[in-house]
């Protein structure tokens, strides 16, 4: 006979998570689950609920906790899971009320289950097996909550990209962000920076996802609501060309927005005064199709492949330098190893100084030069075409 409470108790401080499942009439919720979880430099814990296909969460600390046990979880599900670094053990409700516990059994690694091998060692910031329900709908996670195995290389990137995010915001305390993600696609990130900062981190987000294909712009909407996850909205858009609302931004992303959409992307960043921007770009072409002989690089158009991978890096290197003309500190760093994508370069940066005009015009001379066209270029400095 065991006392669900006291069992929890004990296994806090070192809880991977419990699960609470097969509800009583009494239970708040049809399920629940609970892990650690650390928000501002706090270790608490995270309860989250499914109801009425909806996900509520609670973020607890270890007190409040077990004072909530009592009335939600203890007697109101008829099945819980405790896992802790030392094993997993069940309980099932009796009808006094109490619980039998049937054993523990060795707690799988994390990073177990459809990795490749090679990786089985990585730990991520967004682990394998964390609870983002989402993920399954949109084909990233198995219903067991393994990384799709054909899926892994973008749940690598994603969690690379959250990463660097982490590293910008891990000291700013919670409070409104507005965030955009340009060329949203199916929003594996979408969802993820949004369980990463609304979820995990406590901000209280509006974020938008845009991109131009309506069936997966209804699908991510309805999956979000699925979800309960009010602060994230969808919409159809072509950002070189439609009017997207006028208002400040916190952060805006982009990942492998096509060619000149990243151009597009960056300009709404700086015209909306957006704090940070991280963006990875993706088939940079515009400069491989106009670039022309005008100097002495002209050896590096000689051959197609090198002169696709100059243009590439011509393009974000000149996005850089404008972004920094735009008053932002910027950096162009390798996002996942080249090795896993050839779409490796990201443009990290952040709005610290006020604008001046000292790499535009290099830029355009450059243009003038070798005959190319630069969308963020011709956008930002309108008045030089
Ligand atoms: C390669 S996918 C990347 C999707 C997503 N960011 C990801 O990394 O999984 C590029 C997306 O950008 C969208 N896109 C391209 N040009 C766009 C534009 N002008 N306006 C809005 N979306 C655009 C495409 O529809 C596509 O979904």
């Amino acid at each position: 006979m065991a006392d669900l409470k006291m069992e929890l108790a004990a296994a806090l401080p070192r809880l991977q998570k419990a699960v609470f499942s097969q509800p009583t009439d009494g239970a708040p919720y049809q399920k629940a689950a609970l892990r650690p979880v650390v928000i501002k430099a706090r270790s608490l814990f995270q309860l989250e609920g499914f109801r009425d296909n909806k996900a509520f969460h609670r973020n607890l600390t270890e007190e409040e906790l077990l004072a909530l046990a009592d009335e939600e979880l203890s007697g109101r599900y008829r099945q819980a899971l405790i896992m802790t670094d030392e094993g997993a053990a069940q309980y099932v409700l009796r009808r006094d009320g109490s619980y039998r516990k049937s054993g523990k059994s060795a707690v799988p690694r994390p990073g177990g289950g459809a990795a490749p091998t090679h990786d089985r060692e990585k730990k991520y910031l967004l682990a394998e097996g964390e609870n983002i329900p989402a993920l399954v709908d949109l084909g990233v996670f198995t219903p067991d909550l393994r990384i799709v195995k054909a899926k892994y290389d973008k749940y690598r990137q994603i969690n690379r990209f959250i990463e660097l995010i982490d590293d910008a915001f891990s000291e700013v305390e919670p409070g409104p962000l507005t965030v955009m993600d340009f060329g949203c696609g199916k929003s594996y990130l979408t969802f993820i920076l949004y369980y990463y900062f609304a979820v995990r981190r406590g901000f209280d987000v509006e974020m938008i996802g845009y991109d131009l294909k309506a069936d997966v712009v209804e699908h991510c909407g309805a999956v979000a609501r699925k979800y309960g996850y009010d602060g994230l909205r969808f919409e159809v858009a072509d950002v070189s060309g439609d009017v997207l609302p006028d208002r400040e931004i916190d952060l805006l992303v982009t990942l492998h927005a096509c060619d000149t959409a990243t151009d597009y992307a960056l300009h709404y960043a700086v015209r909306h005064g957006a704090k940070r921007i991280f963006s990875v770009p993706c088939c940079q072409h515009e400069i491989d199709q106009t670039i022309s002989c005008g100097g002495d690089l002209d050896i590096l158009l000689r051959h197609g492949i090198v002169r696709e991978r100059v243009s590439a890096l011509l393009t974000d290197a000149i996005r850089a330098e404008i972004l920094e003309d735009m008053g932002y500190e910027t950096d162009l760093i390798e996002f996942v190893d080249l090795a896993h994508s050839p779409k490796n370069l990201m443009i990290r940066a952040e709005k610290n100084h006020a604008p001046r005009r000292r790499n535009i015009p290099l830029c355009r001379a450059l243009a003038k030069r070798y005959g190319f066209r630069q969308t963020l270029l011709e956008l930002v400095d309108p008045a030089a075409e």
